[in-house]
């Protein structure tokens, strides 16, 4: 799975080169920040995402090159806020100086504006057919307040209190990571062409990979090093997170990743060929160690 995992993020960042070289408009320092933020070590699991959903579709890689880059902008520019000193306070992210580390907190947090409203010029040249702004208009809901933006809203809010529950936890993961996921996969597949009664199952395909994704992060917070993972190793004790290991335990932790595994693969198991690289991904990320 690594290598096709390669072969997706290669198809990728030479469309996020040509984009920063050609297309982005930008002022310095704030260029330099998003060129910064944007490479490095990610694994470009939402890019990897849309291109799979298009090939669900029957289309390919190139039919959604900007919606691959506008859901990867978006991320890109969600972990930059994510780091600052006002949410988690990291310096560490993808192998190098987090960007208010590197660029100062004015800087980062204009990039990450800067690569948000990025992402919509894209998509609004991109768009044409009702499927692209369907698509469009995923990305905008589940990147947005009923998605990521949402998600991390409890995340910042809720997570010093007291009653913070299973499925509490569980429902602001599948805000603020599945969120992502969603929107990148969804895009893809609905620009493409996929029926309603597929949509709805890669959504919740998606949705429960983003909860084990998330389970995973946590559980890499606390397992792995700073040089294999490239973020902070410890963040959310320091920050004082409620996450699913620091309320279950490691064991439960793995246990629970694994058993949203299997609810992502039952969503989509029916489609034999063409969801077959979806689901060795979804059972390959379980395993990741960075
Ligand atoms: C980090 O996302 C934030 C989470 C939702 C856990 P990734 O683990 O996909 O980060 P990159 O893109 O590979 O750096
Ligand atoms: C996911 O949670 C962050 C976003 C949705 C941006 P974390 O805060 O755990 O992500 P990392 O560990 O910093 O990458
Ligand atoms: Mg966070
Ligand atoms: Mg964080
Ligand atoms: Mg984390």
């Amino acid at each position: 799975m690594k290598d096709i995992i390669n072969v997706y993020a290669g198809i990728f960042n030479a469309t996020l080169d040509e984009y920063l070289l050609n297309r982005l408009d930008c002022p310095s320092p704030v260029k330099e920040a998003v060129a910064y933020a944007m490479t490095g070590s990610g694994k470009r699991l939402r890019p990897m995402l849309c291109y799979l959903g298009a090939e669900f579709s029957g289309k390919s890689c190139e039919d959604v090159y900007d919606f691959a880059l506008a859901v990867e902008l978006i991320h890109g520019y969600s972990l930059i806020h994510d780091d600052m000193p006002c949410m988690d306070n990291d310096t560490l992210r993808r192998g190098k100086p987090t960007v208010h580390v590197r660029f100062g907190e004015g800087v980062a947090l204009l990039a990450g504006d800067a690569m948000l409203n990025g992402a919509y010029e894209i998509l609004f040249e991109k768009v044409n057919s009702s499927r692209e702004v369907l698509a469009a208009s995923y990305i905008a809901k589940y990147a947005g307040t009923t998605g990521m933006i949402g998600g991390q809203c409890v995340d910042i809010t809720d997570n010093n209190g007291a009653g913070y529950d299973e499925n509490a936890l569980l429902s602001m993961y599948s805000k603020k990571t599945s969120g992502l996921l969603i929107a990148a996969l969804l895009s893809g597949a609905v620009s493409c062409g996929c029926t309603e009664k597929e949509e709805i199952d890669l959504l919740n395909f998606a949705d429960y990979m983003g909860v084990a994704y998330q389970i995973t992060d946590d559980i890499l917070d606390c397992t792995s090093t700073e040089e294999v993972l490239g973020k902070n190793i410890g963040s959310d004790v320091k920050g004082d997170k409620k996450t699913y290991v620091s309320l279950f335990g490691l064991d439960a932790a793995k246990e629970k990743a694994k058993d949203y595994t299997k609810r992502a693969v039952n969503c989509i198991s029916g489609y034999g060929e063409k969801s077959e690289k979806l689901i060795e991904l979804c059972h390959y990320l379980i395993g990741r160690n960075y």
